[in-house]
């Protein structure tokens, strides 16, 4: 069975966005999404694509919209299950890691949810206001592996940890 990832930042009351952007600034954050996703399918809607501005370097960009047909550099699919599955066929005839990222927004983690089956989830310790919240999980379903803890600095706005959660 391929991994379908839900990788996500979120606080601790839930949200995930405000104003179609992120809510805080965490540099490492940034980093590790980029480690995590280089060279591998991503999927996200047309909101975080927009807020993103631009196809993401060295990664399979797989944009979901019913509004737009084509962007440059994408991949855009009309449904989520084809863009999916051009994920898959992407990953299969290269011989990656059988790995699908959906990396966003609401909206897509939310219609993703009962196929996902990992979360790579970054915790930010605040409660913060927001627009966008990532859907309620029962975790007793999920064995979680902490990845790694920062704290706040100058290039991190808030505390938070990175955990690898499997479905069990
Ligand atoms: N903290 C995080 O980890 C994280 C990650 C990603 C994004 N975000 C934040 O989340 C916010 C954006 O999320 P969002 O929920 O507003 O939007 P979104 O999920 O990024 O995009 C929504 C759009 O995707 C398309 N779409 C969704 N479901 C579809 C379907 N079944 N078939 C076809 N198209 C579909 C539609 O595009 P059309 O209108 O073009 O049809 C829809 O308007 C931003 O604030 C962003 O910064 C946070």
């Amino acid at each position: 069975m391929s991994v379908i990832s839900h990788l996500v930042a979120m606080a601790k009351n839930r949200v995930i966005g405000v104003n179609n952007d992120l809510p805080w600034s965490l540099s490492d954050d940034l980093n590790h999404f980029k480690q995590y996703t280089l060279n591998k399918p991503i999927v996200m809607g047309r909101k975080t694509f927009e807020s993103i501005g631009k196809p993401l370097p060295q990664r399979i960009n797989i944009v979901i919209s019913r509004s737009l047909s084509e962007i440059e550099g994408v991949n855009v699919f009309s449904e989520v299950e084809d863009g999916i599955a051009f994920a898959n066929q992407y990953n299969e005839k290269h011989q990656l890691e059988d790995e699908v990222i959906i990396i966003g927004g609401a909206q897509i983690f939310n219609e993703t949810l009962p196929i996902m089956n990992r979360i790579v989830l970054t915790q930010v310790d605040c409660e913060i206001a927001g627009d966008v919240f990532y859907p309620e999980i029962d975790m007793h379903n999920f064995s979680r592996k902490n990845v790694s803890s920062h704290l706040k600095n100058e290039k991190n706005q808030f505390d938070f940890s990175i955990d690898l959660y499997e479905k069990i």
